[in-house]
């Protein structure tokens, strides 16, 4: 099923089998860049796969999951913070969170990214970590010492940058900060271009790919 769309049949009373086509809830925002546009970091093989299927399932079976329920109603941050830490709702949450981090991290990266961030965002940095380079430090051991698959973050708490890293599907949202911007480490992001060398893929990113100005830009609306 595509993210366009959704069909189900639905049988009205004792008439004629009725074919429904509702609005899909949730839709896979498309690349800000082309396919082969983060190369040589990032290759076309796999940014095709993380976006066109890891990306895709998610949003695709988020959609059968809430089509038809109170959770078709909500953004998306709203249906993660709805679904956050309950048991029941695992499965939504996983793949409602997936697809929210997806859209982030295809943001946070940019052709042509690393350098300096923006002077606002540049001074803060500065006044938190000491320099640039101490940020892109932390980042990188939060990315690389990360056990399993999961994300590195930067994010603004209260007043405050930290890098954090979350498990699995977990954001920062639900720890009430603000995410500025995000690395994704699961094994399907590098896997293909740099087998277990994660460590190389981090790397590649905070200097070659990460986009300062997203990040500013989210400074900025807080
Ligand atoms: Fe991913």
């Amino acid at each position: 099923m595509d993210a366009q769309t959704q069909v189900s049949g639905t049988t009205v009373g004792a008439g004629p089998k009725v074919t429904q086509v509702a609005a899909t809830v949730f839709v896979l925002p498309p690349l800000p860049y082309a396919e082969n546009a983060l190369e040589p970091v990032i290759s076309t093989k796999t940014l095709r796969l993380h976006y066109g299927k890891h990306n895709k399932g998610y949003v695709d079976t988020l959609n059968q999951l809430v089509t038809g329920t109170p959770f078709a109603d909500m953004s998306l941050k709203q249906l993660v913070l709805s679904t956050a830490g309950k048991a029941e709702y695992a499965p939504i949450f996983n793949n409602a969170a997936q697809a929210w981090n997806h859209a982030f991290y295809w943001r946070s990266l940019s052709p042509g990214g690393g350098g300096v961030p923006p002077l606002a965002l540049k001074t803060r940095i500065d006044s938190t970590f000491g320099d640039l380079e101490t940020l892109k430090e932390e980042l990188s051991a939060a990315a690389t010492t990360l056990f399993g698959s999961g994300w590195a973050w930067l994010v603004l708490d209260g007043a405050k940058l930290r890098v954090v890293k979350t498990g699995n599907a977990e954001n920062p949202l639900t720890a009430y900060t603000k995410p500025l911007l995000t690395i994704d480490v699961w094994e399907h992001a590098y896997y293909v271009d740099f087998e277990n060398k994660r460590a190389d893929y981090v790397k590649g990113v905070i200097d070659k790919l990460i986009n300062w100005e997203f990040a500013a830009e989210n400074l900025s609306s807080a």
